[in-house]
């Protein structure tokens, strides 16, 4: 569709939903995302945008385009997994190649758990970088979302390297209760389900380091401050290890994404105010004690925490 016509739609959309009465919160994001579209229309404006009002808007406020209109959902998941499938950007390749590192060198079974797993780009990435014939023991991928959208997408997106298919699972009851069956038979000691619900309902139903690595990618700056001490928490409280990965503040990206996805202004968009919420590198060296943090040339950084090493570190301090 021309981009023009998509940018209207986007705005029309905006000033319904100013029309018909939103929560006060919301005022400032519909705005914000307002004048952006406004801005794309044409490149002059856009680039007035980014060097004016880019640097004067207030991430703790914003949100993104799905986020106010959710019918944008599928069309930013699919296009955030086509640029994480690009070779040249590789969005996502420092987290594929640890995780990859990771089962390659495993002597248990692994359970691995995706926090905003999105269409699970990341799992499919993994597993077609295993060599195949190599062994391993049994890796089972669980990718929660509270997203329908994201879980139907991730469904679909394996299906190209899990040909037996994965498990959709409604609830984190029922994830619980799927762990506990015996996997079925397939060619490869690997195993995926898809599991729609919000990752503060797990701690009720996953037992204190469940999981042997709890990642996320491109999630944590969705997340306001309140909130984001709850997903650390959970983290904290049900994997031995947690792999943070998502993008820091740096004016390069903002440039490859502009002339990347001129042609596609909602993802153009949504990529922006990300940016604008992700954390600055400063910010994540003054907060990394305890970890284990790497930044990377594609604008990304990987933070390790071993939760497992801490508590055992705490036992023998009691004892
Ligand atoms: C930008 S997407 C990242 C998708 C994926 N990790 C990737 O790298 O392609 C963030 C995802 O977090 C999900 N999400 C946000 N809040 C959540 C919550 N409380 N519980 C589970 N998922 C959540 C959203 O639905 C969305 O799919």
């Amino acid at each position: 569709m021309d981009r023009e016509i998509q940018i209207n739609r986007v705005l029309s959309c905006l000033a319904a939903l100013s029309r018909n009465g939103v929560a006060a919160p919301l005022l400032y994001p519909i705005e914000a995302n307002r004048a952006l579209f406004q801005a794309m229309l044409s490149p002059r404006r856009y680039c007035q945008w980014l060097h004016g009002r880019a640097k004067r808007l207030h991430p703790e406020k914003l949100l993104e385009i799905s986020e106010l209109l959710p019918e944008y959902d599928p069309v930013l998941h699919n296009h955030l997994m086509t640029v994480e499938r690009n070779p040249v950007l590789g969005l996502i390749r420092p987290l594929v190649q640890r995780i990859a590192n990771l089962i390659l060198h495993a002597k248990r079974p692994l359970l691995l758990a995706d926090f905003g797993a999105g269409g699970m780009e990341v799992q499919r990435q993994v597993i077609a970088s295993l060599p195949v014939g190599k062994k391993h023991p049994l890796v089972t991928f669980i990718g929660f979302d509270i997203s329908l959208a994201a879980c139907d997408l991730a469904q679909a997106n394996l299906a190209s390297q899990l040909p037996e298919g994965i498990s959709i699972l409604p609830s984190a009851e029922a994830c619980a209760r799927w762990l506990q069956q015996s996997p079925a038979p397939s060619a490869r000691p690997i195993r995926a389900a898809t599991c729609r619900v919000s990752i503060f309902d797990l701690p009720a139903h996953f037992a204190p380091g469940a999981f042997d690595v709890i990642f996320h990618s491109f999630f944590r700056h969705h997340l306001d401050a309140s909130v984001l001490a709850n997903v650390e928490a959970t983290a904290a409280r049900l994997g031995r290890r947690v792999w943070e990965y998502d993008g820091y503040q740096n004016w390069p990206t903002v440039m490859w994404a502009s002339l990347f996805s001129w042609h596609n202004p909602i993802f153009l968009a949504a990529t922006l105010l990300s940016h604008r919420r992700f954390a600055t590198r400063r910010q994540l060296l003054a907060s990394h004690k305890g970890s284990r943090l790497r930044f990377y040339g594609n604008g990304c950084y990987l933070r390790e925490i071993n939760y497992q090493a801490k508590r055992r570190t705490k036992r023998w301090m009691e004892t």
